[in-house]
């Protein structure tokens, strides 16, 4: 019995891969390398090699494929005992599905209907799926429970709710299908081997990633969007979950939902439950790592909301997963990763 996970070459499948293998899932792995690369899975091998545990898992078959392509994912069914998906394939980049919302819609979406069409003619029922704590829109108070209601504000948004939708509804045709829903806050940091991490093409659009090659010096300085803000010191505050947490959480909803009998739609919050600033991420990131991150305030980002941060305590309650990494575990495992030492 394997888990098939798609954009498994990406920051979160990457290390996503690493947790199923130690806890004993044989993997296969489908990846057109949009927005990543196959040298990310050698290194996960590695990583996973130096755990000498007999009930390790492994890597049954990297697939370079496009999860819209009906025969390349069916080729997977067809090969495999497939018991279970994680779904991370993707684009994810907020401001570019501004520009190209076709792009998005029809990757995203065609994915994810894909994937569903293949697993009921091959009779899989448990998908977990990559989701966003950005459905929970502009209209909620934090901390956000997964109760609240969701609305987006840009297509890259609109395509994480619309394939919630489309997998509820595949849930109620179908009773034994079991899809589950994770709403990631703000992944960032690195696994702690330095040999994985977030890998941005271009100019980061995210905070952490670009604090990063500020203090390398591959930028000059970061700018802060706004210090207007109703917050403790004005500036946007975010729930940042390590990586490698996230990571965990996933092997933990696969558990779940592979000894559930619940029916429908399961919705999960992967987050700390903590707001941290983008000041406070910055002067924290500076003083652990010993670095200067030099920083101008600027205007506002468009789109951006001033606090958002999980109410965490539904996975912790079924899933009994809950975040063990602090701030300075995200900033000192992304430091690493950036400057390519290895641990
Ligand atoms: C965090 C804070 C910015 C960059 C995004 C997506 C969301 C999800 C996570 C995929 C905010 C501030 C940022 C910079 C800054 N991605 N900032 N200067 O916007 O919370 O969420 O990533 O699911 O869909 O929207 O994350 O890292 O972009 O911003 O001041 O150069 O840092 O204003 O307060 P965000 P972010």
């Amino acid at each position: 019995m394997k888990i098939l996970v798609t954009g498994g070459a990406g920051y979160i499948g990457s290390h996503t891969v690493v947790e199923l293998i130690e806890a004993g899932y044989d993997v296969v792995v489908i990846d057109d390398y949009s927005n990543s690369n196959p040298s990310v899975l050698e290194r996960v091998q590695k990583i996973v090699s130096q755990n000498d545990s007999a009930d390790c898992g492994e890597i049954s078959e990297i697939v370079e494929g496009d999860v819209c392509d009906y025969e390349a994912v069916k080729g997977i069914f067809d090969r495999h005992d497939i018991e279970a998906v994680i779904h991370f394939a993707g684009f994810k980049a907020v401001g570019e599905s501004v520009e190209k919302p076709l792009m998005y819609y029809q990757n995203n979406l065609g994915a994810t209907m894909n994937l569903i069409r293949v697993m009921e003619e091959a009779g899989v029922k448990r998908i977990i799926f990559s989701s966003s704590a950005t459905v929970y829109g502009m209209n909620n108070e934090a901390p956000f429970d997964e109760s609240m209601p969701t609305s987006c504000t840009n297509p890259y948004g609109w395509t994480k709710l619309m394939s919630e939708q489309i997998l509820s509804d595949a849930a109620v045709a179908d009773e034994s299908f079991r899809p589950v829903l994770l709403r990631y806050f703000n992944p960032v940091g690195a696994h702690p081997s330095g040999l994985i991490g977030e890998n941005p093409r271009g100019i980061p659009n995210n905070l952490m990633p670009y604090v990063q090659q500020v203090a390398s010096g591959i930028r000059e300085k970061l700018t802060v969007f706004g210090d207007d803000y109703d917050t403790p010191d004005g500036t946007g505050v975010r729930d940042y979950i390590h990586v490698v947490d996230l990571a965990k959480g996933h092997v933990k909803a696969l558990e779940w939902s592979l000894k559930s009998d619940e029916q429908g739609c399961a919705v999960f919050n992967l987050g700390t439950g903590r707001g941290t600033s983008v000041v406070e991420l910055v002067t924290a990131f500076a003083e652990i790592n010993e670095v200067p991150v030099p920083y101008v305030i600027g205007p506002r980002r468009a789109g951006d909301i001033a606090t958002c941060y999980a109410d965490a305590s539904r996975a912790e309650k079924v899933l009994g997963w809950k975040a063990e990494k602090n701030i300075e575990d995200m900033c000192r495992d992304a430091w690493r990763w950036e400057t390519g030492r290895e641990q």
